[in-house]
């Protein structure tokens, strides 16, 4: 059994549709951060922030998987492989390209959270400022997305798995968000061979053993074929 971790980034559904956040033209170009991706900033003007994902949720429901998410389905149904699959992206076509069990360490787009009780529900199509908790019934109803200053999701498992991993793999991310750009150091630490795939180098970059440069939707496969054709 090989034990794989995998973090992924807005870079592997950019070929489905979906804007990354650091291109030229981005979602970081078009909107700030501190604005939408904060909890001052939701305090500040819930109803501009929920605007924002409400128009993310639509992307993501427009878009379709593509062949990498695709082939990372396949690597998560191969019985001699343990795959961890962490993604840093809130939209859910790594599950409708086949992955059964995916890890949103930024939280996902299609769920809502209570910020009072904690409570999570899936997400309608279009959420706004002071809609209300099913559980609690406060108007306390926000985005389940991990916000800049906030703690991602799940960072003891992640850890765990990283320690015990054989390969770990970057897909799509710039490297300029920790933890998951700290994730590489780590997985290294435990002796585990890394592999970078991306259309350029990442800010990590050089922690990485192996690069495989070049669009997701052709480099993921030929990865996963490698792999698969190991067994
Ligand atoms: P970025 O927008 O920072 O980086 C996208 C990466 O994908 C870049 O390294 C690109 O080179 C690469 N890329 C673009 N197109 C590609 C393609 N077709 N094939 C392969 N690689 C491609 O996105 P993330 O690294 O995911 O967090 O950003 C990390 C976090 O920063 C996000 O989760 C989000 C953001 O702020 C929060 O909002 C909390």
């Amino acid at each position: 059994m090989r034990n794989i971790v995998i973090l992924t980034g807005a870079g592997i559904s950019a070929e489905s549709g979906i804007e990354t956040f650091r291109a030229d033209t981005g979602l970081w170009a078009q909107h700030k951060v501190e604005d939408v991706a904060t909890p001052e900033g939701f305090a500040r003007d819930p109803a501009r922030v929920m605007a924002f994902y409400n128009n993310r949720r639509a992307n993501a429901a427009a878009a379709r998987p593509n062949a990498a998410h695709q082939a990372l389905g396949r690597l998560d149904a191969a019985e001699d492989v343990n795959l961890l699959l962490v993604t840093q992206n809130i939209d859910d076509l790594h599950e409708r390209g086949g992955s059964a069990h995916v890890l949103h360490m930024h939280g996902a787009v299609n769920s809502a959270l209570c910020a009072a009780c904690d409570h999570r529900w899936p997400a309608p199509s279009e959420m706004h400022a002071g809609d209300s908790c099913p559980a609690c019934d406060a108007a306390t109803a926000r985005p389940d997305i991990v916000w800049f200053g906030e703690m991602p999701y799940q960072m003891d498992r992640i850890f765990a798995a990283l320690s015990q991993a054989d390969i770990f793999v970057a897909i799509g991310t710039s490297g300029n968000v920790y933890p998951a750009a700290g994730f590489v150091a780590e997985a290294a630490r435990a002796g585990a061979h890394t592999i970078e795939i991306n259309l350029e180098p990442s800010a990590v970059g050089s922690q990485f053993d192996e690069a495989i440069m070049g669009p997701a939707t052709q480099t993921v496969p030929a990865w996963v074929n490698s792999v698969l054709s190991k067994a």
